[in-house]
This record gives structure tokens, C-alpha cells and sequence, in this order.
């Protein structure tokens, strides 16, 4: 899907150029390549960010899973999730980013859950 979407942007790029260089007579045929290409993109995008697994997922299934079999991120509050999680960065050698990283994405867990027992 993704890859047909790409192949669609390609040939709107080079429809583009074909239009560059008759600018003046082909102006309005311009505009409305640029806007399909902008769309075509902004598809192509969303498509992506639907599929990729966010990188603090695949960290805490690499990092964490090894010496946590399945450890729930929701049985801790933040404070203590917070606490941790700092000391295990050394445990998992985790670098600033990916630390980053992981704090969101267990954050994003955890808020998911509250928000479900709240419903
Ligand atoms: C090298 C093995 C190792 C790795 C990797 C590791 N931990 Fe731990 N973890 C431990 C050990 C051992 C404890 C026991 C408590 C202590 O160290 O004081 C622990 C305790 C914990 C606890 C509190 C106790 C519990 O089981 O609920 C949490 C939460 C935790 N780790 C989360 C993580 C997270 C998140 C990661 C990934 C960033 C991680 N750990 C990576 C070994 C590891």
C-alpha cells in the first residue's frame, strides 16, 4: 500500500516538473498537481505512522522483556514507574534518547489504561 502510494508521489513529482518548465501557459495545471501531490503525501504518511510500532515499544520488548517476562506497565503509578525506570536504565543500557523514548511510550500505556477504567 504504502510503496503504491510512493510510486503515485514519484510520478506526480515528475508531472510537476513537466509543468515547470511550461509555467506560464500551464500555472493553474501547476497548482492542482502540487495539491495532489500534497495529498498523495499526506496520505502516504498517515499510512506509515499507522503501521510503525513506536521505537519505546520495540525498546521495552528488546530491553526489559529479557529480564521481565511480561511486565505490566500499568501497576505502578508514575512516581514509582518514574523511579524504576531510572534504575533500571543502567540494567537495560539504555542511552538518554531511548529513554526517553521508553518513559513516553510506558506513559502512553499507562494513561490509555486509566482512560479505560474510567469509561
Ligand atoms: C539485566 C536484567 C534487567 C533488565 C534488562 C531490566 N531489569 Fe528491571 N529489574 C531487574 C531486577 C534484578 C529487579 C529487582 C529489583 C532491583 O533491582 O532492585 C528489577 C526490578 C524492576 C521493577 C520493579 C519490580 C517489579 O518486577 O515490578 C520494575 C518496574 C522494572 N524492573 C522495570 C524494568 C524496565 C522498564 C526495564 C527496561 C528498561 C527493565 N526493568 C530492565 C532486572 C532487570
Amino acid at each position: 500500500m504504502a510503496d503504491r502510494l510512493r510510486d503515485c508521489i514519484v510520478i506526480a513529482q515528475r508531472t510537476n516538473q513537466g509543468a515547470l518548465e511550461g509555467l506560464g501557459r500551464s500555472l493553474p495545471r501547476l497548482i492542482f498537481m502540487a495539491a495532489v501531490t500534497a495529498f498523495v503525501v499526506s496520505v502516504a504518511e498517515a499510512a506509515e505512522q499507522a503501521t510503525a510500532t513506536p521505537p519505546g515499544k520495540k525498546l521495552y520488548e528488546a530491553r526489559c522483556i529479557r529480564c521481565h517476562k511480561d511486565l505490566d506497565p500499568t501497576i505502578y503509578d508514575d512516581m514509582t514507574w518514574k523511579r524504576w525506570l531510572w534504575k533500571m536504565k543502567d540494567k537495560a543500557r539504555l542511552d538518554n534518547e531511548e529513554y526517553g523514548d521508553l518513559s513516553d511510550y510506558l506513559k502512553g500505556v499507562r494513561e490509555a489504561a486509566k482512560s479505560k477504567k474510567t469509561r
